[in-house]
């Protein structure tokens, strides 16, 4: 597909206008960073395709992407998360790789690995999502980016679990416990990364985020990430007075053996 000049312009116009309100962060170069031509090319499909209508503003700048709210075009909202395809600004990079043979290889796998890391966390959900775990429902994976159901009131996004004043800490727990439970044993999967900061509170409610690097509870190292997940878990709890013992938790999770 062409792509529209004016499109690319606009959408870079906006994307200066985020970067200069960011101008004392430490996240500005992450940020450049995160809008590549081909990311920049996805949005383009994407918009097009009518899947999301405006990229609003950045939730989030983290180590390997950045988290957007976006409007639909019935005016309700999602996020968008866009895995960074370089380490580098895309001028930069690109003038250095583009045509140099020794680097074919690199570039391409690269780009697969990310997409494919990518699709792995759209997996993810879909599939804690179709057992009732609370996840954020997966929309759309392409390429570096994942569109999913924003979490947030009033299109204000939610805060961490780590930032909140819980009115009822026993019930919060049970539910993240819960959804701990069923992800081990109705879909296989150990988050991985689990703790205070992958939790989002809509109002009364925790939804996990963040499970792209979620694994089997059959890879080598499932039974060490459960434990630290619970360790995290157990951790939170316990400075809001609920008794945990991980010993219990992981093997009413993992079972007798
Ligand atoms: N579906 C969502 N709705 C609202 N905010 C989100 C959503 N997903 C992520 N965020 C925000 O973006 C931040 C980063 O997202 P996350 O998936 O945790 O990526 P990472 O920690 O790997 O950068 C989250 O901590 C949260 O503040
Ligand atoms: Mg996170």
């Amino acid at each position: 597909m062409r792509v529209d000049d004016k499109f690319l312009r606009d959408l870079e116009t906006k994307v200066l206008s985020y970067r200069e309100r960011d101008k004392d962060s430490a996240d500005r170069k992450t940020f450049d960073e995160v809008f590549d031509r081909d990311t920049l090319m996805t949005l383009y499909d994407l918009m097009t395709n009518e899947v999301i209508d405006e990229l609003d503003f950045p939730i989030a700048t983290g180590k390997e992407g950045n988290v957007f709210r976006a409007t639909t075009h019935d005016g309700g909202f999602l996020a968008v998360k866009i895995y960074r395809m370089s380490n580098a600004t895309f001028n930069n990079i690109q003038k250095y790789i583009l045509g140099d043979e020794r680097f074919r290889n690199i570039g391409k796998s690269r780009r697969r690995t990310i997409h494919t890391w990518a699709q792995k966390e759209y997996r993810n959900l879909e599939r804690m999502s179709a057992v009732g775990i609370t996840v954020p429902k997966a929309h759309v994976c392409t390429k570096n980016i994942i569109i999913m159901e924003f979490i947030g009131q009033d299109g204000t996004p939610a805060p961490h679990l780590k930032d909140v004043e819980l009115e009822d800490p026993q019930a919060v727990y049970d539910k993240l416990f819960d959804n701990l439970k069923r992800m081990y044993k109705e879909v296989q999967l150990v988050h991985a990364d689990f703790s205070e900061y992958n939790v989002l509170m809509a109002g009364d409610e925790p939804i996990i985020i963040d499970v792209g690097q979620a694994v089997l509870n059959t890879h080598p190292m499932a039974m060490e990430f459960l434990k630290r997940d619970l360790y995290n878990l157990a951790r939170f709890f316990r400075k809001h007075g609920i008794t945990c013992d991980e010993k219990e938790m992981l093997r009413d999770i993992a079972g007798g053996s």
